[in-house]
């Protein structure tokens, strides 16, 4: 008789320390008294496949991956989802039974979940949405706003060039206009989105004056250190609604969980301080 196994997942990055992701999970498992474990584990460029193969064999279900190998593991995966083929990135790996490795990537819907989550009444449907940043966040976000049926994205970014090749990947929906100019254009939209790094600890500011913006327009930063952004408390200043970024990190996380410990788990105030170490 086979003892029964106790479920395992991990996250994949390198560095890998200051990931928080283990402290979601281990507050889910905890909460719901599941015995699992979910741990961060640093690998390399050179044997990523190989010991992400083997990682089935010691129990692990599944695998976040984070920084700087979320392109890379689709190279290798079994099963794409839709979703991670159309942002070109993983997040999520679950070990099938069959051997195969099934690649999704939930940072889309952990951003959308986020919006619906602090502000309900929130739609992407009735105005421009005035995107930052043409990176790997910035296309996760792009997708998740075409999919909840955004009319246009403004896209918005230093080097035009990959905010160009993003707008030849998205389609006719997704507009390129230049960083001088778009803030003047603030007045037209109806959703505002940082997904550059400018902001975070220890980076650059991000100037992008909100003059023209109106008031209940939607502003939201993937920036969470901080956790209020100088560009949020600018939008709350001027009557915006805002929502900071951590949220994203957390509803990213649950379909991973619900996937490998079998539980649905919930994004509550209890999670956020166990995550802020609070
Ligand atoms: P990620 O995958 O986290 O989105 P990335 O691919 O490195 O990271 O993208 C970072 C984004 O922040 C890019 O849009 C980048 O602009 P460029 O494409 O011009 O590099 C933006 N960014 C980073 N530092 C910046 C700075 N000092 N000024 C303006 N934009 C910056």
């Amino acid at each position: 008789m086979t003892a029964e196994r106790i479920p395992l997942a991990c996250v994949i990055g390198s560095p890998i320390a200051h990931s928080l992701s283990p402290r979601v999970h281990g507050h889910w498992l905890r909460r719901y008294g599941i015995s699992g474990y979910y741990v961060p584990i640093e690998l390399r460029h050179e044997t990523l496949e190989e010991h992400v193969r083997k990682l089935p064999d010691f129990g692990f279900c599944g695998a976040n991956v984070t920084l700087p190998f979320k392109e890379t593991v689709l190279s290798f995966s079994d099963v794409i989802t839709d979703r991670a083929a159309l942002i070109g990135a993983a997040n999520t790996l679950t070990f099938l039974r069959d051997g195969r490795i099934r690649a999704d990537n939930t940072d889309g819907y952990g951003f959308i979940g986020n919006i619906r989550q602090s502000a309900p009444d929130w739609t992407a449907q009735q105005a421009p949405t005035m995107v930052l940043g043409a990176g790997g966040a910035s296309r996760a976000v792009i997708s998740s706003l075409l999919g909840e049926g955004a009319p246009e994205i403004w896209l918005v970014n230093r080097t035009r060039n990959r905010a160009e090749m993003l707008r030849e990947h998205f389609g006719a929906r997704v507009r390129v206009l230049e960083w001088n100019h778009a803030p003047q254009e603030l007045s037209n939209v109806g959703t505002l989105v940082n997904t550059t790094s400018l902001g975070m600890r220890g980076q650059p500011e991000l100037h992008f004056p909100l003059d023209a913006i109106k008031r209940g327009t939607l502003v939201t930063d993937i920036v969470y250190t901080p956790l209020e952004t100088a560009l949020l408390a600018a939008a709350a200043k001027k009557g915006c609604v805002v929502v900071d970024g951590l949220g994203m990190l957390l509803h990213q996380a649950v379909p991973g969980f619900e996937t490998w410990f079998h539980k649905r788990p919930e994004v509550d105030e209890a999670l956020r301080q166990a995550v802020l170490g609070q």
